[in-house]
């Protein structure tokens, strides 16, 4: 039951972070719409790591076996993935790495979110028993993917529940390189996934893989 599920672990962002996670030894399941598409990033994370524990499966299906769920869906998949799996949510861990963001006229911005102050206030209020923490908005997929070349970033990780903040915490500093810094109540999360709009724009000016340091704690 320690099994991390990672919920759209098919894309870049869920795929790099379920890597990190495996190679950092957790057992990890990877979650898609698709079984089949789950099980090709599966293989593809054996292929790097032979010795990880990585299994896979359509998204409610995984979260049976899974004591921590990580959400890696984008934005306008977020509202129905949750109708779909917060019935399984209650209890778990649920670390949030949705970032609400839209592209208009040449540049990202935050979209809104009808009746929640941030994706992570979403989640709590549609799995309102879940353990809900907000975390790696702002760690690139790219990054997270490039598993040769050492991670150099803060993780700000919010989180009502002060046990669900340290066990996220505990899992950045899992990664090498890595830090997580306690950023407060998921109040904070809002902040944070700002933040992440910020640098998905400054990725675009400099083409580069912003990440975040906080200095004078
Ligand atoms: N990419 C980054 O660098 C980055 C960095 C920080 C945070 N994030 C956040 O992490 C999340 C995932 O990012 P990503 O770039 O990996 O996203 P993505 O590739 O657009 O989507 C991830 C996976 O979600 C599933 N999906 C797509 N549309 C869906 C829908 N309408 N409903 C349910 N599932 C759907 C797909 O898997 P299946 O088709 O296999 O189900 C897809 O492979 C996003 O919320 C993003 O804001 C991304």
């Amino acid at each position: 039951m320690r099994r991390i599920a990672v919920l759209g672990g098919t894309g870049p962002e869920g795929h790099g972070l379920a890597l990190r996670l495996a190679a950092a030894g957790e057992a990890v399941a990877i979650g898609s719409r698709d079984p089949a598409r789950a099980e090709t990033t599966a293989a593809a994370i054996r292929a790097v790591l032979p010795r990880a524990d990585v299994t896979a499966g359509e998204n409610t299906a995984i979260l049976a076996d899974a004591s921590t769920v990580v959400l890696a869906v984008p934005f306008d998949g977020l509202a129905s993935t949750l109708e779909r799996t917060a019935p399984s949510l209650g209890g778990k861990l649920v670390i949030d790495v949705v970032v609400p963001v839209a592209f208009r006229a040449g540049a990202f911005e935050l979209a809104p979110i009808p009746g929640a102050a941030s994706t992570a206030d979403l989640v709590q209020r549609a799995a309102p028993t879940a353990r809900v923490a907000s975390a790696f908005q702002t760690l690139s997929a790219k990054s997270l993917l490039d598993l040769a070349t050492p991670l150099d970033a803060d993780v700000l990780v919010c989180a009502d529940d002060d046990a669900a903040r340290d066990e996220v915490m505990s899992l950045v500093r899992r990664m090498p390189n890595l830090r997580p810094v306690d950023g407060g109540p998921l109040a904070n999360a809002r902040y944070v996934e700002a933040a992440a709009v910020l640098l998905l724009n400054l990725n675009r000016r400099h083409h580069a893989r912003t990440s975040i340091r906080i200095t004078g704690l």
